[in-house]
């Protein structure tokens, strides 16, 4: 008997049919606050990435509390990963990835994170060590659609005589093709100046060159790249995002001051927080930087601002131009040099008055000063930063972050005799307002129905599945659910989950 496969019930979007949109996230609903996860690049390089690696490390990110702090994607970089067979499809080196690349998968999304790739736009991956998508954009673009990635970074190595607007565009158009919405990560280092048109292709783009060697944090390059990135502050916004690459937070040879003044910036940016640390061994003083609520708070607000230096003071740099959902607006003071700076910060650098009373909440050391007139003195320690929310009111709310139990439920039933099968995605949106009821997208393939209820702050996605009328075979869907955040008034990251059905013959062996 034939299998029946469904796949995603999303028609592809092709740009034949329609114009291209300016902005690819307003179709996909996908990283509309930049992309939280790790990635293993900065502290492993190619060694030893493998399948053993990548499932702890997803453990990791769910012991540590980063998961709960809202990382969410989660894979292997340039990992050897896959090769391409004799047909020109690519398949899974199974001696490093036993499980296959969709096994890998499915144990990332039954944890409630999301799972990303890694391919290359050219002949061959930096290393060489795998095939690039080259002429093979479609067929690549449709395996990472069957292994069913969340997320695919795309480097930049090997193309000689390609031009990167049209090499990605190409890229994307076969990924949108392939039918699964995926965060699309570009990663030519700021070639073909990717912030210009990057935006209707893809969800973010490098800006730099690697911030670090793997296994080596690097103090300068990482300075280097905060300058780099910072000019560009106009063109990130929610869905498209200027990324200074992975970060280093955590990893040997940084200082605390470090470690907390390079997270500030990159909350402050606006900036992809791809962990790149090693989560088998952390310090205490480095888990609590990296979920630190209320500076993530900063890098995940819904309005999506880029910050930027808006005054410097001797060595330190006054950031601000970062207007927050509620109304505040976050400041960072940053002392680049080597002896304590005295920062007086004015409230016309936040584009108020000095006569306005005003509240200052310290993101570092949680507490909250205020209502005061004519500005906030601040002292800052070397390589360290005073990360700040300045508001009229005492409140401070924390955006929501969205945390889900599951990305994959899988049925079986066991004959084609009608049958009900029940499974349900529980979805957790901690910050200070409760959500709307998630809005389930129209066009769920007949088997498959969802009703959304809400209990506060956590709501559950209940699946009902009937077999009626279905042949023996394997069916799939991936549910799109889509939010708007009450207070901003803005859309959140849509909401996606897979789910599987397998209807068996009946027969019994
Ligand atoms: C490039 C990228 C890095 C990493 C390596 C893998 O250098 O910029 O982030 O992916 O390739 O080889």
């Amino acid at each position: 008997m034939g299998i029946a496969i469904v796949f995603s019930f999303l028609a592809p979007v092709t740009w034949a049919q329609s114009p291209a949109p300016k902005i690819r996230a307003e179709e996909d609903g996908l990283a509309l606050t930049p992309p939280m996860g790790w990635y293993p690049w900065n502290e492993f390089g190619q060694e030893p990435q493998n399948e053993k690696l990548i499932k702890e490390i997803a453990d990791g990110l769910i012991r540590s509390g980063m998961k709960d702090a809202g990382y969410a994607y989660v894979g292997p970089d340039e990992g050897i990963c896959f090769a391409r067979g004799a047909d020109g499809k690519l398949t899974t080196n199974l001696a490093r990835y036993p499980s296959g690349l969709r096994g890998l998968g499915d144990y990332i999304h039954q944890r409630g994170l999301k799972y990303a790739l890694y391919t290359d736009a050219g002949t061959r991956t930096c290393s060489k060590a795998m095939p690039g998508t080259k002429e093979h954009e479609s067929e690549d673009m449709a395996a990472f659609a069957k292994w069913r990635a969340d997320y695919v970074k795309i480097d930049w190595c090997n193309t000689e005589g390609q031009v990167p607007s049209q090499a990605y565009t190409r890229l994307g158009e076969a990924q949108l093709a392939a039918g699964r919405p995926i965060v699309f990560s570009l990663c030519s280092w700021g070639e073909g100046e990717p912030w210009k048109w990057a935006a209707a292709v893809g969800h973010l783009w490098r800006t730099t060159g690697d911030i670090c060697e793997p296994g080596k944090a690097d103090w300068a390059k990482a300075m280097k790249n905060t300058a780099e990135n910072e000019k560009l502050y106009a063109a990130a916004g929610p869905g498209h995002w200027n990324d200074p690459d992975m970060l280093i937070t955590g990893m040997e040879r940084l200082s605390e001051a470090q470690n907390r003044s390079f997270f500030s910036l990159w909350c402050m940016m606006a900036s992809p927080l791809m962990a790149g640390n090693n989560l088998l061994k952390m310090t205490a003083s480095t888990i609590q930087i990296l979920t630190n609520r209320e500076a993530i708070a900063i890098n995940q607000d819904p309005l999506g601002i880029q910050g930027r230096i808006v005054r410097r003071d001797g060595q330190a740099e006054i950031w601000a131009g970062k207007r927050l959902f509620d109304g505040s607006q976050a400041v960072l003071v940053f002392n680049s040099g080597s002896t304590p700076a005295e920062v007086h910060v004015t409230w016309p650098d936040i584009g108020s008055v000095d006569s306005a009373p005003l509240y200052v909440r310290n993101l570092w050391t949680h507490r909250t000063t205020g209502p005061q007139r004519g500005g906030i003195a601040v002292t800052v320690p070397p390589s360290d930063a005073a990360m700040l929310r300045i508001s009229k009111s005492s409140a401070f709310p924390l955006p929501p972050v969205i945390l889900a139990d599951s990305y994959w439920l899988s049925f079986h039933a066991p004959g084609p005799g009608p049958q009900k099968l029940a499974g349900a995605i529980t979805v957790k949106t901690p910050g200070s307002n409760e959500l709307p009821l998630w809005k389930v997208r129209s066009g769920l393939p007949s088997w498959l129905s969802v009703a959304v209820a809400k209990h506060g702050k956590s709501q559950t996605l209940a699946n009902a599945v009937s077999t009626a009328g279905l042949a023996k075979g394997r069916y799939h869907a991936v549910v799109r659910a889509d939010n708007i955040e009450p207070v901003s008034g803005q859309p959140m990251s849509a909401l996606y989950y897979d789910v599987d059905l397998e209807v068996g013959s009946g027969e019994t062996h």
